[in-house]
């Protein structure tokens, strides 16, 4: 399959759509007209063809301008990228993962030669071709996760398992919802959760970590999560705030369309094979209302879950600033008829 690379921004200009094709296989999180935390774990199997979960890692028409955007990050901040020295094992294990993921679904653009520890790499769309040996970093122009996690869609974080806990040792997170990787380098799964409301409570957290503590190899599991993002831009974090936060003021009745974004995160997560650590994978899809009320049950079902959407959580995601005024916006696209769960 040889997909269309898009020249495109995530900051200034603001360049970035979704083509029809993209829209129709964007990941609309919501399979009723309301939403809570809970524990949304699912087996990551393949999904049907040409949706997000056809292939275990997706790589699509964004991928070569989300990659500019990811060295624009890195060049800015370079501790958006952090590993701790006992996650190096790690750092081969997700190597692994993605270059042998990508090398077999999408042939046409990246190629993966093993002999041995001597491998080869080549990925087409950003003119990379690689000799290294496999383990030895110094064969690399870069550290291991960073040098593989430049060329692939998505933010990444290693956990280490210890101590009945699982602790955020390594990652790159340079497309993230308001969270630093910075602040919660070395936290353990209940601590960096802290500032999220209601789920505690819920028991979500204490039980989703029984259940990842478990996590088999070769078993990878997914979730979804969701946001709001004002224009399209993939660096909301908290470093950033003074450049995107006053973003939100500029929201008004004529504007909905174009500028605010509904944010799905396709999470997911793999135990690896040498070092037993869980790398965590958060593929962020950007689409904005004017193309998201292209499909009608999306817009019918997006203004309810917003509509009703618990305070706390609204809060918490950030979304007080233009929440009214995008619901007034959606109700237009809600004909009032009855929906029934499912997608
Ligand atoms: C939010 C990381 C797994 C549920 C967050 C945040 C981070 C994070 C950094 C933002 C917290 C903040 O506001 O500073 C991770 C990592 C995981 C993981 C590294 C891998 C082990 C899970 C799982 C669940 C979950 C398995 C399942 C229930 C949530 C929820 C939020 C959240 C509900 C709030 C999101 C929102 O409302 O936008 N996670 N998480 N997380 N996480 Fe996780």
């Amino acid at each position: 399959m040889t997909i269309p690379f898009k020249t495109e921004t995530f900051r200034d200009d603001f360049t970035f759509s979704n083509s029809p094709a993209a829209i129709r296989r964007f990941p609309f999180p919501f399979d009723r007209d309301a939403y809570m935390y809970l524990v949304n774990i699912e087996q990551h199997v393949p999904g049907p063809v040409q949706t997000t979960t056809e292939f275990p890692i997706d790589i699509d028409e964004h991928y070569v301008a989300e990659m500019a955007d990811r060295a624009l990050v890195l060049k800015a901040d370079p501790l958006r990228c952090q590993s701790l020295p006992h996650m190096i094992t790690a750092e081969w294990d997700l190597l692994e993962l993605l270059m042998t993921s990508m090398a077999q679904h999408y042939p046409d653009h990246f190629t993966l030669t093993r002999d041995g520890d001597r491998w080869h790499w080549i990925n087409r769309p950003l003119g990379i071709d690689e000799h290294f040996t496999f383990g030895e970093a110094a064969t690399l122009p870069l550290p291991p996760m960073e040098y593989v996690t430049r060329q692939c869609q998505g933010d990444f974080c290693l956990l280490d398992q210890r101590d009945d806990n699982l602790w955020m040792d390594a990652g790159i997170v340079t497309t993230q919802a308001d969270w630093s990787l910075d602040f919660d380098l070395g936290m353990n799964f209940i601590e960096w959760h802290g500032p999220v409301p209601l789920a505690h409570d819920l028991g979500v957290f204490d039980r989703a970590l029984k259940f990842l503590m478990n996590l088999q190899q070769g078993r990878p599991v997914r979730r979804l999560n969701w946001t709001m993002t004002i224009n399209p831009r993939l660096d909301t974090s908290p470093e950033n705030y003074h450049v995107w936060g006053i973003d939100k003021a500029g929201v008004t009745p004529e504007n909905v369309g174009d500028k605010v974004h509904l944010r799905v995160e396709l999470q997911a997560l793999w135990r690896l094979p040498r070092s037993n650590a869980i790398v965590f994978s958060i593929r962020c899809y950007l689409i904005k209302m004017d193309e998201l009320v292209t499909q009608k049950k999306w817009a019918r079902r997006f203004h309810r879950v917003l509509r009703d959407l618990p305070e706390a959580i609204a809060g918490y995601k950030g979304l007080s600033r233009f929440r009214q005024t995008t619901i007034d916006w959606l109700a237009r696209h809600d004909d009032g008829a009855e929906t029934s769960p499912g997608f």
